[in-house]
């Protein structure tokens, strides 16, 4: 068993995971150790030790001096005995409650957890206030915040390689990160392992190198991807997936999209956000799908009345067509698929009531969700939703016209027209199903590993859609014929693509500027 290993199977997943304790990959180690010495500088910081793989990327170079630090008394005295060495060059304290220091080159892998799960939080909270001036959000995780520390510990000629989840460039707790790291005008580069697996095998989120140089003022950022392993020594070498002026580098945007390839920007003069027209909200939460989403064979034979149960799209899977219809969830229902949604109200039949029983026996009452409810068992009260559009995606989100009166459970954000709206459900669905559409809204979305997608409600809601001018171009007839079409072929008309495709500009904005030698301000 390899080192790592022993020391996992001895402390346990729960340690590992109160600790962010994750290990970094020896090439990657490599790449980084070795990117950070080129700055000339011959000592490195790594401020959450671990089982020490930047260590071990400099074992051989007797001229670099190494130091550290680390938390957890255990994984220190793990390290000590497997490599009999004295360990007076890693000190065990907190990171984030130890000040005051620069350092010359820094490299890590920090801890990555949410800040509500870490002990110290408020007075890191308050010494990050203290001394940097910087008030974090609730929102903010620890490898954000070691990041904010470390470049704000370096000299002025030394060089920060972290490798880290990239999620904060896409999220509003970010900013004050991407502020951070601009606003000197040293950050040089990112890298987002779209191979992220073959670096931590248990990664739900995307993840990536960031390279930050305080002896230059790069005028550009570059965004590179890495697809193998293979290629990650001479990543730098190659030309990014895109470069963008650091002046053009807004801290309040979402910078993932930087990392594809089809880089574009949007006619601002043509689009308005979506809420504009309504507003996207997550679906029904019940607490406990188990008891709530029945079949209707098994409503039927406990003899739940019809009034107590309501039509409802449990998983994503259950609707296979763009448009659903009424008829399509009958036959769901005539299926026997669970679909049907327990919706007793304060005085339930007594077959509901004795439902509700079996229910409690079971524990369902205790859960986190239905705990806070009263009666328990009442879910929230929705409207059926116009559009439906899937939470998780790989490959392309799910967009659903949903005529239908069912609801859908949290698989679905559910869109809600405002009285301007009403109009534009049609045209709404047809733009959010184009690949135009698709490739603007997907700006929004926030990646997880292995090429998971997730939108969140907001995310939709500030995302970019056509004016009400423009979709006014298409006419009545032509929406409803589009919408025939898409019932009928499963895919949208190809003149609507081509219709929605003038909202995007090709490599506009991104100021893409391959093979040009690159000027550098002192
Ligand atoms: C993601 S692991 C990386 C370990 C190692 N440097 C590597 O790259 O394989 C992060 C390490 O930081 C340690 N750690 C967590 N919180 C810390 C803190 N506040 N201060 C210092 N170390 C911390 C964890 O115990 C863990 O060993």
């Amino acid at each position: 068993m390899s080192r790592n290993a022993t020391y996992l199977a001895c402390v346990g997943e729960k340690h590992r995971r109160d600790y962010g304790q994750f290990f970094t990959h020896p090439a990657v180690a490599d790449f980084m150790v070795g990117w950070a010495l080129e700055s000339g500088k011959k000592s490195i910081f790594d401020p959450g030790f671990g089982l020490g793989a930047f260590f071990d990327a400099i074992e051989d170079r007797s001229d670099i001096r190494f130091s550290g630090c680390e938390i957890d008394p255990k994984i220190l005295d793990f390290w000590k005995s497997a490599t009999q060495r004295k360990i007076d060059f890693i000190k065990n304290e907190d990171y984030l409650l130890s000040w005051d220091k620069t350092c010359e080159n820094i490299v890590c892998n920090p801890p990555y957890m949410r800040f509500q799960k870490f002990l110290n939080r408020d007075k890191v909270f308050r010494v990050f206030l203290d001394k940097l001036g910087l008030k974090l959000s609730g929102y903010t995780n620890t490898a954000s915040a070691f990041l904010l520390k470390s470049v704000s510990e370096i000299g002025n000629a030394g060089r920060v390689a972290y490798i880290m989840p990239l999620e904060f460039l896409n999220t509003g707790y970010g900013a004050i990160v991407k502020r951070r790291l601009i606003e000197d005008g040293h950050l040089v580069a990112m890298i987002n392992f779209e191979c992220e697996k073959d670096i931590f095998s248990d990664a739900t989120t995307s993840v990536g190198i960031v390279l930050y140089d305080a002896s230059r003022y790069p005028k550009y950022v570059d965004f590179h991807v890495i697809k193998s392993m293979a290629s990650l020594a001479t990543i730098l070498d190659q030309p990014p997936v895109s470069r963008v002026a650091t002046c053009e580098l807004d801290p309040n945007s979402k910078w993932l999209p930087y990392f594809q390839s089809d880089t574009f920007s949007v006619r601002s003069e043509k689009t308005v956000p979506l809420n504009y027209f309504g507003r996207f909200s997550r679906g029904i939460a019940t607490g406990a799908n188990e008891f709530f989403v029945l079949r209707p064979s098994f409503a039927q034979k406990f003899g739940i009345e019809s009034s107590e149960v309501i039509p409802c799209i449990a998983k994503s899977s259950q609707i296979k067509k763009p448009v659903f219809e009424d008829e399509d969830c009958e036959m769901l229902i005539k299926n026997d698929v669970p679909v049907l949604l327990f919706s007793a109200n304060i005085s339930p039949s007594k077959q509901a009531a004795r439902y509700i029983q079996q229910g409690e026996q079971k524990g369902y009452h205790k859960r986190f969700l239905t705990k806070s409810r009263n009666p328990w068992y009442k879910t929230e009260r929705r409207d059926p939703a116009p559009l439906l559009l899937g939470v998780f995606s790989r490959g392309g989100y799910k967009i659903i016209r949903n005529k239908s009166n069912a609801l859908t459970l949290t698989c679905f954000h559910g869109f809600q027209p405002n009285l301007f709206g009403m109009k534009y459900l049609d045209h709404l669905f047809l733009y959010l199903a184009s690949d135009s559409g698709r490739a603007i809204i997907s700006l929004s979305k926030r990646k997880y590993g292995d090429a998971l997608d997730k939108f969140e409600p907001n995310d939709l809601n500030d995302a970019l859609v056509p004016s009400p001018k423009i979709l006014d171009a298409l006419s009545k007839d032509e929406v409803g014929n589009a919408i025939l079409h898409t019932k009928k072929t499963g895919r949208i008309p190809a003149e609507i693509d081509d219709f929605f495709g003038k909202l995007k500009i090709p490599n506009g904005a991104m100021g893409l500027h391959f093979g040009h030698r690159i000027e550098e301000h002192p």
